[in-house]
């Protein structure tokens, strides 16, 4: 078996790929929608350091696992942890499957919306239009769309599939974006957009739901705490630098989010559309930007369709990776080919997304349970696992490939790992529970 596992061809090959599967919707609807309604700049920041003190030692956990185990999340945790770990393998897997349902739903209306763009058939009432097109048929179809454009890619595999993709979308991704950033900025009014989005206010940092929120999105939008990045490192090379690719990684996720954020705030503050954001968790991209757009003309109908290509690029190579897991899964534990393997997960997530397609609220609610709660746990287990478990295997682990700088950091990395994160992640816990609870109580009661 271990013969014929796959793999990157190359280094820039798995960094984009990392980078695929980190920048995604979390990167600009989630990320855009937090810091507007939770916090601003407050939000911005805590984010960044939540990146840096929680993400990169997480992201390297889960490189060092992969590596060495060269499995997937069940095999690996088995091998490395033992049996009882292999538990924590399962979840993983579920929360694949569980994000992946939804997070394709919302991939849908970015299709949507993109192809609406392109052919100028977006309503100007972009409020009435989200609301139309969200839950139902069309959003079951959208979702069915994606689903089998991500079935595609992955059943192509590592290199023909994943690898190739990322190395085309992930630079088409960063060249949009930008180009959205620099046209963002000369809208009247901009102004005001930058300073509620980089002007912190002391009080939000007092919060403590606004450092659990970071904490949060940070996990997501690194895709940690469910072996996506496990999976990856799986097929990578023992000679790559992966404290340093780590890093690199962990760096453009947050400089995408940061730009991205550079486009929506201003565009939200020329056009006066902030209460379309706070409406819901997803005004900002759905509704307030769509307004904007449709407000410009035919400028804006050619924005619109590179900001909605941009983000249906960004959602694909997120799923891919979310994908990959329930997939490997299959292959590692099952003896499937990869073919069936990526089709019957594929289509069992597409059966688990209907729910959420129908219905907006249910959207909600498993992107508290799976994309919060389950990811803040999975994180924890991460960092005691790798920080205290096996401790000295995974700093060997890292430190092979690693120049003598980044070799002189794995052994500070590892003990922030050890120290820091399980605390913290543990207070993040109890508040994201909490939360996921009273979520719960409202959805059924
Ligand atoms: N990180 C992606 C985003 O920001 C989503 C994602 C892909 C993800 N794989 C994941 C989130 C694994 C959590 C876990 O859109």
């Amino acid at each position: 078996m271990a013969m014929s596992r796959e793999a990157f061809g190359s280094r820039l090959g798995f960094i984009l790929a990392a980078a695929g599967s980190a920048i995604g919707l979390g990167n600009m609807w989630r990320f855009s929608y937090q810091a507007s309604e939770g916090g601003g700049a407050a939000f911005v920041l805590l984010y960044i350091a939540m990146t840096l003190l929680l993400g990169i030692p997480l992201l390297l956990a889960e490189f060092s696992l992969g590596r060495s185990a060269r499995l997937g999340p069940v095999g690996a945790l088995r091998q490395i942890g033992g049996r009882h770990w292999s538990r924590l393998g399962y979840i993983f897997t579920a929360a694949g499957l569980l994000i992946l349902a939804y997070y394709s739903v919302i991939a849908g209306w970015t299709l949507r919306y993109a192809l609406e763009s392109l052919t100028g058939q977006l309503p100007a009432d972009a409020g009435a239009h989200f609301g139309a097109i969200a839950a139902g048929n069309s959003a079951v179809g959208y979702h069915l769309f994606f689903m089998l454009l991500t079935i595609g890619i992955v059943m192509a595999g590592v290199r023909a599939g994943i690898e190739r993709a990322s190395l085309l979308l992930m630079p088409m991704l960063f060249l949009i974006l930008l180009g959205l950033a620099i046209w963002a900025a000369t809208l009247p009014g901009a102004t005001a957009g930058y300073l509620k989005y980089l002007q912190p206010n002391v009080e939000d940092f007092l919060n403590p739901d606004v450092w659990r929120a970071a904490a949060a999105q940070a996990f997501f939008s690194l895709s940690l705490g469910m072996g996506a990045m496990l999976t990856f490192a799986s097929y990578l090379s023992r000679d790559v630098n992966a404290p340093q690719a780590g890093t690199l990684v962990a760096l453009t996720d947050f400089s995408v989010a940061f730009i991205a954020g550079l486009v929506v705030f201003p565009v939200i503050f020329s056009f006066a559309l902030q209460s379309a954001v706070g409406a819901s968790t997803v005004g900002a991209l759905f509704i307030a930007l769509p307004t904007a757009f449709s407000a410009m003309g035919p400028v804006g109908q050619a924005v619109g369709t590179f900001f909605f290509v941009a983000l249906a690029v960004g959602a694909i190579t997120s799923a891919i990776s979310l994908l990959e897991v329930v997939t490997i899964w299959l292959i590692d534990e099952w003896q499937m080919n990869r073919k069936p393997a990526a089709a019957l997960a594929g289509l069992t997530i597409t059966a688990l997304g209907i729910w959420p397609a129908l219905n907006t609220d249910a959207l909600g609610l498993m992107d508290k349970i799976a994309g919060e709660l389950l990811l803040v746990f999975g994180t924890l287990m991460l960092a005691i696992l790798v920080g205290w478990k096996a401790k000295s295997e995974m700093q060997a682990e890292l430190e092979h490939g690693a120049s003598t700088f980044w070799a002189a950091q794995v052994p500070r990395i590892l003990a922030v790992l050890r120290w820091f994160v399980p605390p913290v992640v543990l207070v993040v816990l109890v508040f994201s529970a909490r939360e996921t609870w009273q979520m719960m109580l409202d959805f059924f009661g």
